[in-house]
C-alpha cells in the first residue's frame, strides 16, 4: 500500500484564536508541526504518495513540504542546517498531492474529495491532530495497520478503550473478537450518548480503507451534525462486508484539544527531545 490521505481541511475551532489564520495541523509539538508526524508515520508504513485534503487558509501546510529557498540558502553550511534535517528527510522519501475541500461538510465528504487522488486501491488515512506515538524501534500505528491489511484485505479502523465520560465525542464500535486487540465490527455510531454507546471502544485517527468506501460516501446522506460521517460509510460498509477494528499499541493523544496538545508537548518534550 504506497497511497496515504490527509484530510486537513477543518476548521480547528477547539483551538481558536491560534487556528484563525493558522492550521492546527501546523501547530507543533515541540519543534515540529503535527502533520509532519502524521506523514513519518506514514512513511514508515511505506506510504509513500501523501494526498492532502486542504480547505482555505491552509496553504501552509503545502508549504512546509516544499523547498524554501530564501531560508535554506541563509543558513546552507551553518550548524542551523541540522535543524531541516527532519523535513528534508521526509521530502526525499514522499511525493505530496492536493486537493481542495470546498465546504467543510464533514470527514466523510473531505474522504470523497480525495477519490481522484486515490483511484481504485486500498489507502491510508492519518487525522494528523490524533498524534500516535509507539516505543522508539516498535512499529507505527500505520504499520501495524497496513501489515494487518496484508492479511485480511479489508477496510480497518484503530481504536482505544476511552472512559465513560469522553465516549461522545468518539465514534464507538460495537464488534465481535477474532483475537486479543482484533474484532469484526457489527455497529458503529457517531458520537452517542453514553447510554447508546454499544462499547468503550473508540475509533481514533487512524484508517486503512477499501476503495469502494468512496460509492458508499456518495451514497451516504448527512448524519449527526449535518456532517457526512466516515463512520456512517464504514457502518455501511461493514455491514456489506467485513471493517476490522485494531486495538493499536501505542499511545494517542487528541492535539486537537488543548489538554491533548500539552500532554503531548509534554511526554514529547521529556521522552523524544530530550532524550
Ligand atoms: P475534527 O472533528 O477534529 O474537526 O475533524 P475540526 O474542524 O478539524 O476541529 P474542531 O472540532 O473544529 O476543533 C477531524 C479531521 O477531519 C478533518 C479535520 O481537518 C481533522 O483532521 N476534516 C473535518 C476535514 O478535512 N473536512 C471536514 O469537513 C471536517
Amino acid at each position: 500500500m504506497k497511497k496515504c490521505l490527509f484530510p486537513v481541511a477543518g476548521y480547528g475551532t477547539r483551538f481558536l484564536p491560534a487556528t484563525k489564520s493558522m492550521p492546527k495541523e501546523m501547530l507543533p509539538i515541540v519543534n515540529k508541526p503535527l502533520v509532519q508526524y502524521g506523514v513519518e508515520e506514514a512513511i514508515d508504513a511505506g506510504m509513500v504518495d501523501i494526498g492532502m485534503v486542504t480547505g482555505r487558509g491552509k496553504r501552509a501546510i503545502a508549504d512546509h513540504f516544499d523547498v524554501s529557498y530564501e531560508l535554506e540558502h541563509q543558513i546552507a553550511g551553518s550548524e542551523k542546517e541540522q535543524y531541516l534535517e527532519s523535513i528534508r528527510d521526509v521530502m526525499g522519501k514522499a511525493s505530496f498531492s492536493f486537493t481542495r475541500q470546498v465546504e467543510m461538510r464533514g470527514l466523510g465528504d473531505a474522504i470523497l474529495n480525495g477519490e481522484r487522488l486515490i483511484g481504485d486501491e486500498a489507502f491510508g488515512v492519518v487525522l494528523s491532530d490524533d498524534l500516535c506515538l509507539t516505543e522508539p524501534g516498535t512499529d507505527g500505528v500505520m504499520k501495524q495497520m497496513a501489515d494487518l491489511y496484508q492479511q485480511f484485505r479489508c477496510s480497518i479502523v484503530a481504536i482505544q478503550e476511552v472512559p465513560d465520560h469522553l465516549i461522545h465525542k468518539f465514534g464507538v464500535i460495537k464488534g465481535e473478537k477474532m483475537k486479543d486487540g482484533l474484532y469484526q465490527v457489527t455497529d458503529m455510531v457517531e458520537k452517542p450518548a453514553l447510554e447508546d454507546a454499544p462499547s468503550n471502544l473508540a475509533i481514533i485517527g487512524r484508517y486503512i480503507l477499501t476503495p469502494d468506501i468512496f460509492d458508499i460516501i456518495k451514497n451516504t446522506p448527512p448524519g449527526k451534525n449535518g456532517e457526512v460521517q466516515l463512520t456512517d460509510a464504514l457502518l455501511t460498509q461493514a455491514r456489506k462486508g467485513c471493517v476490522l477494528a485494531y486495538k493499536f499499541k501505542g499511545r494517542r493523544f487528541d492535539c486537537g484539544s488543548v489538554e491533548g496538545f500539552v500532554e503531548a508537548t509534554n511526554y514529547v518534550y521529556e521522552n523524544i527531545y530530550s532524550a
